[in-house]
């Protein structure tokens, strides 16, 4: 099992990244109208191996991609390498930890998918990060957030490894599955572990994969208490990528906030 310090470090793990989100696309034309709507450049923190970051680019848009994970940036580098020369220069690659990077420039937009926060430990962490997503933010630029609703983390099983998806791979002919288990949900710190294991092969042949990790979940409160403290304003709340209102069998917890023009 891993350690949490060698998480990010792991190249399996951005190997796996994308089988896990394949086919997972319905968040994408969300945030291709908010970045048309609102103008580029746009920056997305945790872009991962590029799942979203790619088609921004596609549609015209700017994009800067922060990820503290080296695997995870090479891992979108090499895609956009299969991308024509002008969706290539639209996009920008930097390492870096959410909590306190600093690239020395403002962005129109600045988006947080896919639950990237849930990666940070507690609640000062959230804030340093949060505070550092105003900073770079345009005055007038707009913030989204987009993590799990909370219910759908804290009120799962607990002990139980259940599969989630198999597939034969293309390159190898090997039939690989992945599971997952949640070890424990602890309600006090707010935090769901997972294991995740990666099945490669079977029988004589099979070679096993784990990784742990542990979730941190934000309530709405929470998230938007964290919004106004970093000093973002008019803060919108939706359950779903159709801005349907936020409700606690909602699936997503989406944050939509404005910094003030002239703010600092
Ligand atoms: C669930 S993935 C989302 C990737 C991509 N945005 C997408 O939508 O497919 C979360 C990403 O956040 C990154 N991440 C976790 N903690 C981070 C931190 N402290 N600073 C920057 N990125 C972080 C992880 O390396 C991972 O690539």
């Amino acid at each position: 099992m891993t350690r949490k310090q060698d998480y990010f470090e792991l190249e399996s793990l951005a190997r796996y990244y994308d089988w896990q989100y394949e086919g997972f696309v319905e968040d994408i034309p969300f945030f291709v109208e908010l970045a048309k709507t609102h103008g580029s450049p746009v920056m997305e923190v945790g872009c991962g191996t590029g799942r979203l970051t790619i088609p921004l680019a596609r549609e015209g848009i700017r994009v800067v991609g922060v990820d503290l994970s080296r695997p995870m940036l090479a891992m979108a580098r090499r895609k956009t390498d299969h991308e024509a020369v002008e969706v290539r220069e639209r996009i920008e690659l930097v390492q870096g930890d959410m909590r306190d990077f600093s690239l020395g420039r403002e962005f129109r937009c600045v988006f947080v998918p896919q639950a990237a926060v849930f990666h940070l430990e507690g609640r000062e962490a959230m804030g340093r990060s949060f505070t550092n997503f105003h900073r770079h933010t345009e005055p007038d630029g707009l913030f989204l957030l987009d993590v799990v609703a909370p219910d759908r983390l804290k009120n799962q099983e607990v002990g139980r490894e259940v599969m989630a998806r198999e597939r034969v791979d293309p390159d190898t002919g090997l039939r690989n599955r992945e599971f997952n288990e949640k070890l424990y949900i602890d309600p006090e710190r707010q935090v769901v572990c997972c294991k995740h294991s990666f099945v490669i092969g079977e029988g004589d042949c099979e070679r096993r994969i784990e990784f742990q990790q542990e979730y941190r979940w934000l309530e709405e409160e929470e998230a938007i208490a964290l919004l106004r403290e970093a000093g973002f304003q008019d803060v919108q709340v939706f359950g779903d990528y159709e801005r349907s209102p936020f409700k606690e069998d909602s699936p997503r917890l989406i944050l939509l906030a404005r910094k003030d023009e002239g703010n600092e």
